[in-house]
């Protein structure tokens, strides 16, 4: 694999980046993953809008215009042979003693990779359980630091399910590294954007080819009685959750207003 870091394109196994980042030190930075289809980046201004709201969010600037996001990008796709692909970039404060105020003088660590999406005709359902969702206020920020989001997701793992659903005061937030939709007497609805969730761009692209979706609240009683659970993600796109906390999800199988979204989803 050929990243991209600071200026240069190398070999992954190459890339170094010194101790004293305050991506490694603190976890100061943000990122973004954007999915690539057959060489094309999907939703690119949106990734990078959503990039230079978190940039705003961690008082960073961002280090390039769009154009050259762009050129970075693709440089990294060709020099990975294109296809179905996920890039990966990271933007850290850079590197400085550590103290925890910001550096005088900022040279931000610039990081892009990039590996193969698998994807599949039908998607296998998934399973999830729930969580209290422990983390910040400010979920709306792509942080790289993810310390709770890696925790509940290994709780899920460790329970034998994919996904952790996370429950703020009642009420759903989004997945440990997803957006959740339910569908419930035919109805699409997920929760609002706030600052306790990631603006998931697969999220908007569901809300765009299903305008009858509704962007409400949506209670722990109402994700447990729900007809289906989606969880979405710019490298998952679309799945459906079949079992919450070992209890069958509507009638257990795959619902049919996930196979329409789907379809949908694959067209565009
Ligand atoms: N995560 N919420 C959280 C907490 C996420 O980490 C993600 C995606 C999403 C979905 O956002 P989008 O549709 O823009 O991918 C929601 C990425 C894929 C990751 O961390 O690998």
């Amino acid at each position: 694999m050929i990243v991209y870091l600071n200026g240069e394109f190398l070999p992954l196994e190459e890339a170094r980046v010194p101790v004293l980042d305050r991506g490694f030190i603190f976890g100061d930075g943000v990122y973004e993953v954007i999915p690539v289809y057959n060489g094309l980046i999907f939703k690119l201004a949106e990734h990078l809008q959503r990039l230079e709201n978190s940039l705003s969010g961690i008082k960073l600037a961002n280090p390039f215009t769009t154009e050259e996001w762009t050129g970075i990008l693709n440089s990294v796709i060709t020099r990975n042979d294109g296809g179905d692909r996920s890039i990966y970039l990271q933007v850290t404060r850079g590197i400085a003693k550590r103290d925890h105020q910001f550096p005088q003088v900022v040279n931000p660590t610039v990081l892009v990779m990039s590996n193969p999406l698998n994807r599949v005709a039908v998607p296998a359902p998934i399973t999830a359980i729930t969580c209290e969702d422990t983390r910040w206020k400010r979920c709306d920020i792509k942080s790289i630091a993810l310390l709770p989001n890696i925790l509940l997701r290994q709780a899920a793992v460790e329970a034998g399910a994919n996904e952790a659903i996370l429950i703020r005061d009642g009420f759903v937030t989004e997945g440990a590294a997803s957006n959740v939709f339910i569908v419930e007497n035919g109805v699409v609805i997920t929760p609002p954007k706030s600052n306790f969730i990631l603006p998931g761009i697969t999220r908007d692209i569901v809300l765009e080819i299903m305008p009858s979706a509704k962007e409400q609240n949506i209670s722990e009683a109402q994700l447990r009685s729900a007809d289906e659970i989606w969880v979405t993600s710019s490298t998952r796109e679309i799945l459906p959750v079949i079992s919450l906390d070992n209890q069958p999800v509507g009638t257990g199988e795959v619902g049919a207003v996930w196979s329409q979204v789907l379809e949908l989803y694959k067209q565009l």
